[in-house]
């Protein structure tokens, strides 16, 4: 016999409600996906099954899950352990952001100019990049970042032919040409990073501080003079624009002026 709180369709509920009133927006979703990661199951699987008994073993566990989601605000990617990306299935730690939607707008105008060498410059979970070797099978790829913890990530999500290089702008791929740099550079303003959602602070302050206003490495990127592909955030547009004259801005499915094309 199954105890109540020991059944499938009851722990997910009670779970949700938990996660719900801790402010947590998409409750019943985590709690979908945190239940099929402790079972290891599909989710598919696990809503097919919701009348199914659990062990006490795999509750406690389920448990564990639910108040890192709750209580502490652990962004769901950095307890199941991975993310997709452009269709791939990417490995994420706390040591690198979690790749988001709206960098796909990047990716898609970064294949569509088909370039042969190719610069990520700050990648991260190693996201660009991958998508890019996936679309690109002739292009040679190099991945550089400012911090060692990120690249030991992307190593295992990049294919042997992306070359991987630490460090910081341009230095580790001095005077080397490329046909197109592209990046999602930290951007967001220092002093905004603290009044973002609670799980963004788990993120890597490496890769969202962007200076005063947000800009600094952007400018750096776009300063080189270098043909490149440059993820902004909501608002920085405009001053770009007056900055770097004959720039054009891509936008996401928000209609936001997600890119800025040099
Ligand atoms: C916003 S994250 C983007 C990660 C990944 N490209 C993505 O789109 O998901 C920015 C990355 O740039 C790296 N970074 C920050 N400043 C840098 C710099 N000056 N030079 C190189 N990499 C830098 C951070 O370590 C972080 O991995």
């Amino acid at each position: 016999v199954t105890e109540p709180d020991h059944q499938i369709s009851i722990a997910l509920a009670a779970a949700a409600r938990f996660l719900g009133e801790s402010g947590v927006p998409e409750p019943r979703v985590d709690a979908e996906i945190l239940l099929s990661h402790a079972l290891a199951w599909t989710r598919e699987e696990l809503l097919a099954r919701l009348d199914e008994g659990l062990s006490h073993r795999d509750l406690q566990k389920f448990n564990r899950f639910v108040s890192r989601r709750g209580d502490r605000r652990e962004p769901v990617a950095y307890i199941v352990g991975v993310r997709e990306f452009y269709g791939l299935r990417l490995k994420v730690t706390p040591a690198v952001l979690i790749p988001r939607p709206e960098t796909e707008v990047l990716v898609e105008r970064a294949i569509a100019l088909r370039p042969g060498r190719v610069l990520d410059l700050g990648t991260g979970s190693g996201a660009i990049a991958a998508a890019l070797a996936a679309h690109l099978p002739d292009a040679h790829i190099i991945a550089t970042d400012a911090s060692d913890e990120a690249l030991a990530v992307a190593r295992k999500n990049l294919p042997k032919r992306v070359e991987i290089r630490h460090g910081r702008d341009f230095q580790p791929t001095a005077g080397e040409p490329f046909d197109l740099v592209v990046s999602n550079p930290p951007y967001i303003p220092t002093a905004e990073i603290d009044r973002l959602e609670p799980e963004v602070r788990h993120e890597p302050r490496i890769a969202l501080d962007g200076g005063p206003d947000g800009l600094d490495v952007v400018r750096r990127i776009l300063r080189s003079g270098k043909k490149a592909l440059i993820e902004i955030g909501q608002g920085q547009a405009d001053v770009l624009r007056s900055e770097f004259p004959g720039v054009r801005f891509h936008r996401d499915l928000a209609g936001i002026e997600r890119v800025v094309e040099r």
